[in-house]
């Protein structure tokens, strides 16, 4: 059986069962499909997964991004939205939910998170400066490429390691900055420091407080500014309560407004956390950054007290804020993580470990050992799920990591996963049964499956629209 002494700490949840802090009030019908209907779908999506139309889906995985159930609350609030073009009511409430929760001085709204990346990649970064990040996101990595910067991965090495069972996999490695910095041959060279919390592309894996505290230091020993990805913050400080000495009798949202206050910015997907299905926005404490970023904003974006979202939107993202900190909500959305895991586990089935915080991450590089990394094993597994039982996932792996921009070659990732994402509050316990049954199913019969070649390669992001055939 597993040894894993952080899945003994998942045992608050299983002692006494809990449930959800809400019941439904509205329902969405989803509906199977028949295994020719599938067949026909995923060829037809050239076994690309973001390719499928959601129609033909029964169970959607691919992303807890902007597939979150708002609340009641929150759809009242849309009604509650001042459509004005200029100095809307809901842009000075969301701008005071960000300061109370946040702590940051100045906000900019965008109308998702890579609208904050592109702006903060571009106002911050001179062409030729590193870029130090903990592992990467691929729109942050490519607004950071595109802007001129050199990414530098400093997370610590347990991360690329999908058995490790370290509590705090999202870690800088600091003597990995140090040697950044050596390379850069001075701060000068540095542009900013990219740390997210938690690491999506690593698990869903947490920072601790202790980390975040010593790339503080750091940043202040040399003179570099330190920006965060709070998209997942919350759900960060849910493991920090859970793990990390000193933090269990702690709020979320005082763990969140402590972490956020050893940074100098911020920029936020809405659509994960924040319990909305669109809207982002960066915020700064530096008067003269928030100048260059209000300039940004109203050429890429829109004006600078809506940035890309309705009012409406706005008012959602700032309730849904107010909500995410809520001590029994992510206690039952990360609950829920764990009980999908659990399952897994208990059939031995090789996932990332410890269990992250919003989503199973399915080990392909493990499940399908005979697939070579170049014919796509975390591709294949994804439309091998999707083939048995209409189960949308997502392939986190080589695909996802595209080309290195200077040798042209595919990005060899340790790491070649397969996401079933969990959004928030849509989903039942029956649900996740039936995920970890189709999974079950597909791990059994692995031995039969084959690898697959692309036949069309985008060149930006090109696990969005690549298309795969099966080889021969
Ligand atoms: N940062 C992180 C950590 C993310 O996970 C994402 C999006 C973004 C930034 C970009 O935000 O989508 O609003 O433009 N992640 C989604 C996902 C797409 O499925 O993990 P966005």
């Amino acid at each position: 059986m597993n040894q894993n002494p952080l899945r003994t700490m998942g045992q608050q949840f299983s002692r006494r069962s809990w449930a959800e802090p809400w019941k439904i009030k509205m329902v969405e019908p989803i509906h199977t499909t028949t295994k020719e209907e599938r067949e026909r779908a995923i060829r037809e999506a050239g076994y690309n997964t973001f390719l499928l139309r959601s129609e033909d889906v029964y169970i959607d995985l691919l992303t807890d991004s902007g597939t979150n159930a708002m609340s009641d609350r929150q759809w009242a609030g849309i009604m509650l939205g001042d459509e004005a073009y200029a100095g809307s009511r809901n842009f000075y409430r969301l701008e005071a939910t960000m300061q109370k929760y946040y702590g940051y001085r100045h906000l900019v709204p965008t109308h998702q998170g890579r609208g904050a990346e592109h702006l903060i990649s571009k106002v911050a970064i001179q062409p030729g400066q590193y870029v130090p990040g903990n592992m990467y996101f691929t729109t942050t990595r490519l607004h950071q490429e595109l802007a001129g910067g050199i990414f530098q991965d400093v997370i610590i090495d347990e991360a690329h390691d999908p058995g490790n069972l370290h509590p705090f996999k999202g870690n800088v490695d600091i003597a990995k900055l140090d040697a950044v910095l050596k390379k850069a041959g001075g701060a000068q060279n540095i542009a900013y420091i990219s740390v997210a919390g938690t690491v999506n592309m690593a698990g869903g894996q947490p920072i601790s407080m202790a980390n975040i505290r010593d790339v503080r230091a750091w940043c202040d020993k040399h003179g570099v500014r330190f920006f965060l990805d709070v998209t997942r913050l919350a759900e960060n400080a849910f493991f920090i309560q859970e793990r990390e000495q000193g933090y269990r009798n702690k709020s979320i949202r005082e763990i969140v407004k402590e972490f956020c206050s050893y940074t100098d910015g911020a920029w936020m997907s809405a659509k994960k956390d924040a319990l909305v299905n669109i809207g982002g926005w960066l915020a700064v404490n530096d008067d003269t950054l928030f100048d260059n970023l209000r300039n940004l904003v109203v050429v890429y974006e829109g004006l600078h007290t809506y940035g890309g979202m309705a009012g409406r939107d706005m008012e959602a993202v700032a309730i849904g804020i107010e909500e995410s900190m809520e001590d029994d909500h992510m206690r039952a959305r990360i609950g829920q993580v764990y009980y999908l895991g659990e399952l897994l586990l208990n059939w031995n089935i090789p996932i990332v470990q410890p269990i992250g915080g919003h989503g199973i991450f399915l080990n392909a590089k493990k499940i399908y050992e005979h697939i070579p990394q170049n014919q796509f094993p975390a591709q294949m597994l994804a439309a091998q799920l999707y083939l048995d039982s209409g189960i949308r996932s997502m392939e986190r792996g080589i695909v996802s990591a595209g080309r290195d921009p200077e040798t042209g070659d595919h990005r060899y990732p340790k790491l070649d996963l397969v996401r079933l994402t969990i959004p928030r509050r849509v989903y039942t316990q029956a649900h996740m049964d039936v995920v970890a049954e189709a999974v079950k199913y597909v791990y059994d019969n692995r031995a039969s499956t084959r690898g697959l070649t692309m036949v069309y390669e985008p060149r930006d992001l090109r696990f969005f629209q690549a298309r795969f055939e099966p080889v021969a």
